[in-house]
């Protein structure tokens, strides 16, 4: 405030204030900053209109989660597909890696059954047919404890996955228990009758895995 104060730094310029040592000069900011800070003013304005009023394009949030779903679906997948992929050995070699990174947990290393149902054996609980067995690892079984893996690892993978199950299916490792129906819809894919829906009531088998919602009852 005191105009006798006033002086001027070799390298601020002019000082305006002092006030506990500390000196205020009041230059011009370089334009090249202040050309960032309009712009970045402009973009808030803009975004906020583009994408809360006017909705143009999806949100971030929104927009991950749309492609994780389309990733989940990711194109056509025929019993022929499948069928084709077994017999590809690198498929289910890639197929048999994802499993031993993300199934063995439940399903043991030979796919035997722990958590998971023994996936060797004859019973299928959800159908053993190629579109039954990708189905049941895209989307899981949410309530029984049998995780959706189509979001996570993407279509691809469930094919690969799918294949490396389909090429143990009726190997007959000593495991866990037989769980569900005895699957009659064919055996290596090859011949196996176009089945390409379980009917519903394939769930409700008899002999319902009472244990393997004790197993996993604890999580959520
Ligand atoms: C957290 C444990 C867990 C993990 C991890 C898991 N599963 Fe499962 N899985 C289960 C359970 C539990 C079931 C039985 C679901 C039911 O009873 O309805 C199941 C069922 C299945 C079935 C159907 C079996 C049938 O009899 O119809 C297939 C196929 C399968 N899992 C494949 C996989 C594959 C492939 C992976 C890895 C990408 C995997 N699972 C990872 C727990 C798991």
């Amino acid at each position: 405030m005191a105009d006798a104060e006033r002086r001027v730094d070799p390298i601020q310029g002019e000082i305006l204030h002092v006030y506990d040592g500390i000196e205020e000069a009041d230059n011009q900011l370089p334009l090249w900053w202040l050309w960032t800070f309009y712009l970045a003013i402009a973009f808030a304005v803009l975004y906020w209109i583009g994408y809360h009023e006017l909705k143009v394009a999806p949100l971030p949030m929104e927009a991950y989660s749309k492609a994780l779903q389309e990733r989940a679906s990711g194109g056509e997948v025929s019993e022929e597909l499948l069928t084709a992929l077994v017999a590809d050995p690198d498929v289910v070699g890639e197929g048999q890696t994802l499993f031993n990174d993300n199934c063995v947990v439940c399903h043991e290393a030979r796919g035997q059954g722990n958590i998971g149902p023994n996936l060797t054996d004859e019973y299928w609980i959800h159908g053993g047919g190629p579109l039954d067995i990708h189905r049941t690892i895209s989307e899981g079984v949410l309530d029984s404890g049998m995780p959706a893996w189509g979001g996570t690892l993407g279509a691809d993978a469930v094919q690969k996955l799918a294949a490396f199950v389909l090429s143990i299916r009726d190997t007959n490792v000593e495991g866990k228990e037989p769980q569900g129906e005895v699957w009659t819809g064919g055996s290596g894919g090859s011949d196996a009758e176009g089945r390409d829906d379980a009917p519903e009531e394939a769930l409700e088998a008899e002999d319902a895995p009472e244990d393997v919602q004790d197993a996993t009852g604890t999580g959520d």
